[in-house]
């Protein structure tokens, strides 16, 4: 019999996810939890960080740097692990690459299905809140119900400061949760991947009887199947090796990451290949 080395080599090779900042990493230890096999290339756009303020043009162009860049070192696969990249470029990279292609979205079915109130808050980025898959999710899945979505200016940069419980971070918490715990919700969705690591903080505020969505451990489980079905699994049964990249390498940046991703880590310099 004639061994497939093509096909070993495609297994074995790394997935690329990646977020403007140190968001992607809580859908990161998601993957690597899920898939501790898999090689993982993680890349943070710190350069042009936060896309949440930015137009949806220039978060694609970005998008497709990055992406291409990851492709460059050899992804068999990519995670926009980022609602707002998502929103503005999925469907361009889709196009553009073969390979797997898989996105975030707020969870805004997931949080219809548990809500008993019918009232649903939605964290996001300013645009997150402007893009059509916001307007189309709401319209898909809320079905007349209640849906409270609040942009939330100033929060990623507070995970980016690694300022998880500081005073302006509760601050800025309690005014953006205000609204949506007014209306009686009793679900909320964090439609951006920064604020999982917000979320000591968030259950704080909100108390036991709000239920947080997160739709990480989703898109994993998503990636998972992708990957079967494509026969890209690596199923070599060693552990994977994780690397970090960022567009601008700062001595705090490999601090934050290393204290968001819980060992230390060292960051690389990304080369962009467009
Ligand atoms: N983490 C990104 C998201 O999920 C947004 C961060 C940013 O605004 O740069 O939407």
């Amino acid at each position: 019999m004639i061994a497939d080395h093509s096909q070993v080599s495609a297994n074995q090779a790394p997935i690329g996810v990646f977020d403007s900042g140190a968001g992607g990493l809580s859908v990161l230890r998601q993957i690597h939890a899920l898939l501790p096999q898999e090689s993982l290339l993680y890349a943070a756009d710190t350069a042009h960080i936060p896309y949440g303020d930015k137009t949806s043009t220039f978060v694609r162009e970005r998008v497709n740097v990055v992406a291409q860049s990851l492709v460059g070192l050899g992804a068999k696969a990519l995670v926009v692990a980022c609602n707002t990249a998502t929103a503005a470029a999925v469907e361009s990279l889709r196009q553009r690459f073969v390979m797997p292609v898989i996105g975030m979205e707020p969870g805004v079915k997931p949080a219809m299905e548990c809500s008993g109130s019918g009232i649903v808050g939605i964290l996001a980025t300013e645009g997150m809140v402007r893009s059509n898959r916001m307007a189309e999710l709401v319209e898909r899945f809320a079905h007349g119900r209640k849906v409270i979505i609040q942009p939330c200016p100033g929060l990623v940069e507070q995970v980016e400061r690694h300022a998880l419980r500081s005073p302006e971070t509760v601050r800025l918490l309690k005014n953006f949760l205000a609204p949506i715990l007014d209306s009686g919700a009793d679900t909320l969705v964090l439609g951006c991947t920064h604020y999982p690591f917000l979320l000591p903080a968030i259950t704080q505020l909100v108390g036991p009887d709000v239920r947080v969505v997160d739709t990480a451990p989703a898109i994993a489980r998503q990636l998972q199947a992708q990957l079967r079905q494509h026969g890209l699994l690596n199923d070599a049964g060693s552990g994977g090796d994780v690397r970090f990249f960022s567009t601008r390498v700062m001595p705090e940046q490999a601090e934050l990451f290393s204290r968001l991703w819980g060992e230390p880590v060292k960051v690389e310099a990304l080369g962009e290949l467009d």
